[in-house]
């Protein structure tokens, strides 16, 4: 599945801080990149406790009697084919429910001797044959075994039949049933999903079947490795349009049970795995192109949004990308059509379907009038994510999902290649570090972290398939990947990857696999070397958690490995076979110069080459190609950040941000002493650019939200006010007193940054100069003054530092817009108020699904909770609330997990571990789904919170009233 974001990546920041209110939000980045995933826990009444179990090794070993007490299928019978015909609802039948009726015959193949058919099917009606819930025939003149008994199987989602005789080896056999399920707004399976335009409520019916919810639509041997042929046909009201994955080939009027309908067929698809199919009726329009040799490429929305336009950024890159990884893949796109569709209701933030991605709108709708230039990146980040699986993930299908971590790593790596093609002058490139290996560089370093590759015994139930979908599997996965890309050079790695693409077409493979065929493209290209095979370095990485920091004694040459651990005083109790050592390849400079990749292979190791002295400096770990950090003898450090006083453009801005982001991160750590990272923070004043900016103000966040409600607070403020005045001054230059915006890519994020930052840090000036376009947006509501970058920044302040008249403005505009990205801008930015009756009223709303949509529901929480004011209120409120919002919100929600997380992220006195523990130990019997890994980590995170604030405060305190004189 594509990425979540909360809000837009780069509106994040500035908001952020800018609550000088530290309505601290940068935290949302962290929220922001949750990506991602369908949902959490397993069914109702189906052990809460399952649902925690994943990466706690090794699973409990019971071993069930019956194969139906299983989660697996059994190997004996091998889909080859389906026809299948849906008729979704789209009004209410006399009982008020929504329902689809439908038949499928599937064609199977028996591989081993069995008396038993066991196929997924879930929360479906089965029609009743003579006493039998489906009918058997043998294909080619085989005759059919009767059925003596059919029964379902609730708890592992299975209808079961017991056959009189067996099937015979090398048969082909077909399974005829015929099934009614509800069309609920559940967001799983076949759902119905409701908007509402020009005050006239429509009903869409669309589908997310990834894990595990194509059973709940239809009968079908619902497991990845599982391919087979599709032939789809949907019956639907006339008026609307059907969508499937295949090309629709027919579309016909009739007449069912009395009833004028359209039948819609589609051709068959290709052999594919049941998690990527999508059946969707709607009364949608599209807009479309033939730009790449006779490829129908759609864009389908709601009608007025495709009648503004907002389809065609979309629509512009979706050719290009699919260009982009016909060449980077070499292999040409694999369907005959593809389908990209917005939808208003939807629980991931994209999904995959192989020819018919669906996204939420505001990952694929762009208005250039009202959106922000992070809206139209998360567009292309997101497309070129899902587009990248129509190959990686779809075309090549990995057996089982113990190894999501690759699917998934390995498009949240590429998308930034693809985004780089679309729109070569955004930097796409430089920004993974931001946005994929800090994220997971921070989940990572804790002790609570677990590896990328688990065995797939230890992924059984949905509930256990749904908690793969993680940072570490998304993010770690992307960072690993590139890494792996570096080293063997970006030539070997396509020539590795197309060959793997192009072996396994259509069928399943293990992540082995893909080192196999890596490590052939290695040995057949002269003049690359690697010390070990593909398989062997990246075992270290992939099935040991964890990532090394990199120590280089300039003075020596010495250099060694260790286990980062952000907390020094954590105990790691998960052993690692490799003894949590690593192959680290190093790619490094001297002085400004680039010198050979080296490769630490042991504990500790000296390379001459890197002991200097002098002006010299040693930088490692260069564009952060590699998944570690670096820690240097104090003398290079102090060489290093003279370097940044003097002549900081000596540096690539990522290696400036590295820097930076390694010293406090170490400092967390307490490798290197506190003030040592913040003296990487003096040479700012003279920094204009973004990720150096965002990295420093990241890192600064955990100084905000520990002590924002501490005298620290003051100095800190004073010192951020200096840094950042130069900055503002910049961007006010350069947009010629705020009348334009700067023409750089992330110079558009930096400028948000600098007026969120100075206005929270009381730069003189700024909150006047948002105050006064907030005023004049009131006055004039049909015309709005502010910059779509600048919308979250001002309109968080405006709020933050106005009154209730502001508030029940940006009510008033959020209910009215018909823009989605408006619409959560506006939702992040009342949560920016400093009124308690007003965060309260907000509260309450979050519940009410007339007032805020469910699936925004838990995020509009985590955004209050950022709010420094807002803390208290969220917590009492979820803690008064836990067993509602679980019943209600721990089901249909992703971002359940970060709930906990988010409002967790101040906790820094005892006082509140021990709420955090009395709140666990009360709710026990409630339970936490998803949410019961996330309430572990922020007992852990309380922990080490408390004690860093003990030992930080003083010095902190000195550090910033000095610095800022
Ligand atoms: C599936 O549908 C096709 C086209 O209608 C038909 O020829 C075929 O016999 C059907 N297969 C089964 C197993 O019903
Ligand atoms: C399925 O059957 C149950 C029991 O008869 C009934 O309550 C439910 O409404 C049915 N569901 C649908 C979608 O028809
Ligand atoms: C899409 O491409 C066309 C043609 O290049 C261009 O005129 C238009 O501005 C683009 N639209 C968007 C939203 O980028
Ligand atoms: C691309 O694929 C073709 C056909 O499969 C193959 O002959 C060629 O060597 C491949 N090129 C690269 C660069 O891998
Ligand atoms: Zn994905």
């Amino acid at each position: 599945m594509g990425k979540v974001y909360y809000i837009s990546k780069n509106v994040g920041l500035g908001l952020l801080v800018l609550g000088v209110s530290a309505l601290a939000t940068i935290i949302a980045l962290s929220i922001a990149y949750d990506k991602e995933k369908a949902k959490n826990q397993g069914r109702p009444g189906d052990g809460a406790a399952d649902s925690t179990s994943m990466p706690t090794p090794p699973a409990t070993l019971f071993t069930p009697k019956e194969p139906w007490d299983r989660y697996r299928l059994p190997d004996s019978l091998v889909p080859v084919s389906y026809n299948v015909t849906l008729w979704p609802r789209l009004e209410p039948n006399a009982d008020g429910l929504y329902i689809f009726t439908g038949h499928s015959a599937v064609v199977f193949k028996c591989v081993k001797e069995t008396d038993l058919i066991i196929i997924h099917s879930n929360k479906l009606n089965l029609t009743n044959f003579h006493g039998h819930l489906a009918k058997l025939s043998g294909l080619d003149e085989v005759t059919a075994p009767t059925i003596q008994k059919s029964w379902l199987v609730v708890k592992t989602e299975f209808l079961v039949l017991q056959l009189r005789s067996r099937l015979a080896v090398g048969a082909t056999y077909v399974l005829y049933i015929e099934f009614q399920g509800e069309l609920a707004d559940d967001l799983e399976g076949f759902y119905r999903s409701e908007y509402t335009e020009d005050g006239v409520k429509k009903v869409v019916a669309t589908s997310q079947m990834q894990a595990t919810y194509a059973r709940k639509t239809f009968p079908c041997f619902d497991e990845p490795a599982m391919k087979a042929v599709f032939s789809v046909t949907i019956i639907h009201k006339r008026g609307t349009v059907a969508l499937s994955n295949g090309r629709e080939i027919d579309a016909a009027d009739g007449v069912i049970d009395g009833m004028p309908v359209k039948v819609t067929t589609f051709e068959p698809t290709e052999r594919m795995s049941t998690y990527l199919l999508a059946f969707i009726v709607s009364d949608f329009v599209s807009i479309q192109s033939n730009q790449n040799n006779n490829l129908l490429i759609r864009i389908w929305a709601r009608k007025k949004a495709i009648d503004d336009r907002q389809g065609d950024y979309a629509l512009n890159v979706t050719g290009p990308i699919l260009q982009f990884y016909e060449r980077y893949y070499n292999a040409t796109y694999p369907l005959s059509k593809s389908d990209q569709i917005a939808l208003p209701d939807f629980n991931a933030g994209a999904m995959e379907n192989w020819g018919l991605v669906t996204y939420r709108e505001t990952a694929l709708l762009y208005d250039p009038i009202v959106s922000s230039t992070g809206n139209k990146e998360r567009v292309t980040t997101v497309i070129a994510h899902e587009l990248a699986h129509m190959w990686f993930g779809n075309l090549v299908t990995l057996r089982w999902w113990n190894d999501l971590w690759l699917n998934e790593g390995f498009a949240s790596y590429v998308e930034y290649l693809g985004a780089d093609y679309a729109e070569p002058t955004w930097d796409m490139k430089d920004q993974i570090i931001l946005y994929d290996m800090y994220k997971a560089f921070a989940v990572d370093a804790l002790a609570s972290s677990h590896p990328l590759s688990c065995r797939e015994e230890e992924v059984n139930d949905p509930a256990q398939i749904s908690e793969m979908f993680n940072t570490i599997s998304y993010n770690k996965g992307a960072a690993v990947l590139r890494m792996l890309s570096e080293f063997l050079t970006e030539p070997v790695f396509a020539r590795g990857l197309s060959s793997y693409l192009n072996t396994f077409a259509f069928d399943n493979t293990e992540y082995t696999d893909l080192w196999d065929h890596l490590q052939k493209a290695v040995e057949n290209t002269p003049g690359i070397h690697i010390p070990h095979t593909v398989h062997d370095i990246m075992n270290r990485w992939t099935l040991q958690m964890g990532f090394p920091v990199v120590t280089i004694d300039t003075r020596t040459g010495s250099i060694s490995q260790k286990h980062f651990l952000l907390d020094p005083d954590s105990v790691v109790d998960r052993p690692s076979q490799f003894n949590y050592t690593w192959f680290v390849p190093i790619k490094w400079m001297k002085t400004g110069v680039e010198q050979q990749q080296y490769w630490l292979l042991q504990k500790t190791d000296t390379n001459s080459l890197m002991r200097v002295s002098g002006q010299d400096w040693v930088l490692a770990n260069t564009n952060v190609s590699g998944y570690f950090r670096v820690n240097y003898d104090l003398e290079n450090w102090s060489r290093l950040l003279s370097l940044l006083n003097t002549n900081h453009k000596a540096l690539s801005v990522i290696n400036r941000a590295q820097i930076i982001d390694d010293a406090f991160n170490l400092a967390r750590a307490k490798i290197i002493s506190t003030t040592l990272a913040l003296t990487t923070t003096k040479y700012l004043s003279k920094e204009k650019d973004y990720i150096p900016w965002e990295s420093v103000l990241r890192n600064l966040n955990y100084y905000i939200l520990m002590f924002d409600r501490t005298e620290v607070y003051g100095a800190l403020q004073a010192y951020l006010k200096k840094q950042i005045q130069p900055l503002f001054e910049h961007f006010r230059t350069i947009t010629a007193n705020w009348t334009r915006v700067p023409s750089g890519h992330t110079d558009q994020y930096n400028q948000i940054n600098a007026i969120g930052i100075a206005c929270s840090m009381g730069v003189r000036g700024c909150r006047e100069l948002i105050r006064g376009w907030y005023r004049q947006w009131m006055e004039t509501p049909n015309h709005n003054p502010i910059h779509p970058n600048l919308k979250s920044t001002v309109y968080c302040s405006a709020i933050a530092f106005g009154g209730t008249e502001e508030w029940d403005f940006a009510w008033m505009k959020f209910k009215n817009t018909t823009v989605a990205s408006e619409a959560s801008r506006l939702r992040a930015a009342m949560a920016c108020t400093k009124t308690p009756w007003l965060l309260n009223r907000y509260l309450e709303y979050t519940l009410d699904p007339t007032k805020i949509r469910k699936q925004d529901a838990t995020s509009t929480i985590q955004y209050i909770a950022q709010n420094v004011v807002g803390l208290p209120l969220a917590w009492n409120f979820i803690r008064a609330r836990w067993s509602y919002i679980f019943q209600q919100y721990g089901k249909g929600s992703f971002s359940f997990s970060s709930l906990i997380s988010g409002i967790t992220k101040r906790f820094s006195t005892e006082f509140e571990l021990q709420e955090l523990k009395k709140f666990k130990e009360d709710n026990l019997h409630v339970g936490f789904g998803s949410a019961t890994l996330a309430l572990e980590q922020a007992i852990e995170k309380t922990t080490a919170n408390i004690k860093w604030v003990t030992e930080n405060k003083a010095q902190v305190l000195k550090w910033f009233t000095e610095a800022s004189k």
